[in-house]
């Protein structure tokens, strides 16, 4: 259905920084969100039912304070003056929350299987099983195969494009910021006592379908060490003792710099935070866990209105030595600036006027960021013990399953014309277009429109970095290639599909 911006059942029923209690669609004075939930606008009308849109669109528009009419207006910024105190926006927040939650969790289950269904013999770093299958739902009455042969514009006409395809909002699209999973909460509560819950949200995947925590560590400079991590996550707590003699003094201090909290939107001291207590923020490797991925999200910053811009699920760090564009879609050309502009302005939805209310943290270029880069740049991809110098399969160590996989990599299935070797990158962007295939249309606060060009992320150690695509929005490889397969028109068979997933699992 395609929805205006400001119709309540996006932005009025869950997004509960709205003062109104009442969300039937008749109501007099609806309470609608302009931007990420803290601009409030009341709209004052009679509204019946059948006819929201329309209305809402023709509605007298009155400031929230009840001053002077005024037009409704566009705005990228946030409001930075208090207007509540933290414990009302605290219980309307927590008291939402498990409606919040069901949405999302209904959305995920309509758009996928996610059951457990662990591959045979196939683990993550140590010993987390990868999840095996394809998990996005099919539509009723269509089979893979039956889908592949219609065209963009059948799919588009008939709506047969698979939900799980669609970009994945965030678990509250108009509210977003910062959300880590459940062992990551728990690891640093035990190690810092630092809290990173949220009271109006909780991680959505589930857990099976994220990398293994902690993430093992591999370094550059000392392949020989094998896994460094030894299985712990490394935090402001441990570092010292566990890279003491194994990094240099720069990287160290690089290290220690990438494990202190800053503050940002949602963890500050201010009364427009969503921490219980006050807190002193996040560190990068709260989310680049062992510099891999936990598989924490937000929103990108750099999108406006809030219904486009996309959810990000954090990226692994290794490997960002061989790459050359740093972020989806914000094609940063180097480690130093991506790490100097994170805590400038990324950490506040790339508001800086924010930035400056909640604690921005401006580091020095010459001895923090440089630092910072230089120990990010020592993370290497996971071993991939069949590949080559090349980076191609040593036919010696290879099964048949996974040769005939690399020659429909290489082959028909076209992969490797983005996805080249020796990383499986080509350090650039494409867009894939993948709006052929759908209307655009709201869906839980949050458009379905195009993704735009995206960065060719490497393949080298992918079975270890579940889900899959910028915003997380593909569960497994399987998923992956029924994606792919789809969207660049190549039809393979099931047995070149299947083939094709092994082949990605040793990597
Ligand atoms: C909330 C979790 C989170 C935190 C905290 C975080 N990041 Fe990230 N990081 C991400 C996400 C998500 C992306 C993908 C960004 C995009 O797609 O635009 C990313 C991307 C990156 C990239 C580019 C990787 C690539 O493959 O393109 C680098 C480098 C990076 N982060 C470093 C840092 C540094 C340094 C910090 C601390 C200053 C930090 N991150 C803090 C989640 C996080
Ligand atoms: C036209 C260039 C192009 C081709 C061809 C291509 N890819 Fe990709 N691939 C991309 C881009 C761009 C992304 C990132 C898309 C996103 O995040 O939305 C990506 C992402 C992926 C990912 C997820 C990476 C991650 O870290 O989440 C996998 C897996 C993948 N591709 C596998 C394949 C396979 C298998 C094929 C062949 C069947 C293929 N790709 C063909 C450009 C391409």
């Amino acid at each position: 259905m395609m929805t205006d911006r400001y119709a309540p059942e996006t932005y009025n029923e869950f997004h509960p920084y709205s003062k109104s209690k009442e969300h039937t669609i008749s109501e007099r004075g609806h309470t609608v969100s302009a931007f990420n939930g803290r601009v409030r606008v009341t709209v004052v009308g009679v509204v019946s039912a059948g006819l929201v849109g329309a209305c809402l669109l023709a509605t007298r528009v009155v400031s929230a304070a009840g001053q002077a009419d005024q037009k409704q207006v566009k705005n990228s910024y946030m409001p930075v003056v208090d207007t509540e105190n933290f414990a009302t926006i605290h219980d309307r927040m927590a008291a939402a929350k498990a409606g919040v939650m069901k949405r999302q969790m209904d959305l995920l289950d309509e758009r996928y299987d996610l059951s457990d269904r662990p591959a045979k013999n196939v683990v993550m770093d140590r010993t987390k099983p990868v999840q095996e299958g394809v998990r996005v739902t099919l539509p009723p009455g269509v089979t893979w195969n039956e889908l592949a042969s219609d065209s963009a514009e059948q799919i588009r006409e008939k709506g047969t494009f698979p939900k799980g395809f669609l970009p994945l909002p965030h678990a509250n699209h108009p509210e977003g910021g910062m959300v880590f999973p459940n062992f990551e909460i728990q690891e640093l509560l035990k190690q810092e006592s630092r809290d990173l819950t949220r009271f109006d949200l909780d991680f959505d995947i589930p857990e099976r379908f994220l990398a293994e925590f902690p993430p093992a560590i591999y370094l550059t400079t000392r392949p020989d060490l094998g896994d460094v991590s030894k299985g712990q996550l490394v935090t402001i707590a441990n570092y010292y003792e566990m890279f003491s003699g194994i990094l240099n003094p720069k990287q160290i201090e690089g290290l220690r710099l990438l494990l202190t909290p800053f503050p940002q939107q949602q963890f500050n001291q201010t009364t427009d935070r969503r921490s219980e207590k006050a807190s002193r923020g996040v560190a990068c490797l709260d989310c680049h866990a062992n510099g891999g991925t936990n598989g924490a999200f937000h929103l990108v910053g750099d999108i406006r209105p809030q219904e486009f811009r996309h959810r990000i699920e954090t990226p692994a760090l290794r490997g960002v030595n061989i790459q050359r564009l740093f972020g989806s879609q914000r094609a940063l050309k180097t480690v130093e600036d991506f790490t100097e502009f994170e805590q400038r302005a990324a950490y506040f939805d790339g508001d800086p006027v924010i930035a400056t209310k909640k604690g921005v943290n401006v580091l020095e270029r010459g001895s923090q960021v440089h630092f910072m880069a230089e120990f990010q740049e020592l993370l290497d991809f996971p071993p991939a013990p069949k590949l080559g110098w090349d980076g191609k399969l040593d036919p010696t160590k290879a099964t048949p399953a996974e040769l005939h996989g690399q020659e429909v990599f290489f082959g028909k299935g076209q992969c490797a014309t983005c996805h080249s070797v020796p990383y499986y990158t080509d350090n650039t962007m494409h867009d894939l277009h993948a709006e052929r295939f759908y209307k655009q249309q709201m869906v839980n606060g949050m458009m379905m429109a195009h993704d735009g060009p995206i960065k060719t992320f490497p393949l080298r150690g992918i079975k270890d970095t579940p889900p899959y695509l910028h915003d997380g929005r593909l569960l497994t490889l399987d998923d992956t290639v029924e994606y792919f397969n789809l969207v660049l028109g190549t039809k393979l068979t099931d047995q070149e599909k299947k083939d094709l997933v092994a082949f990605l699992r040793v990597l």
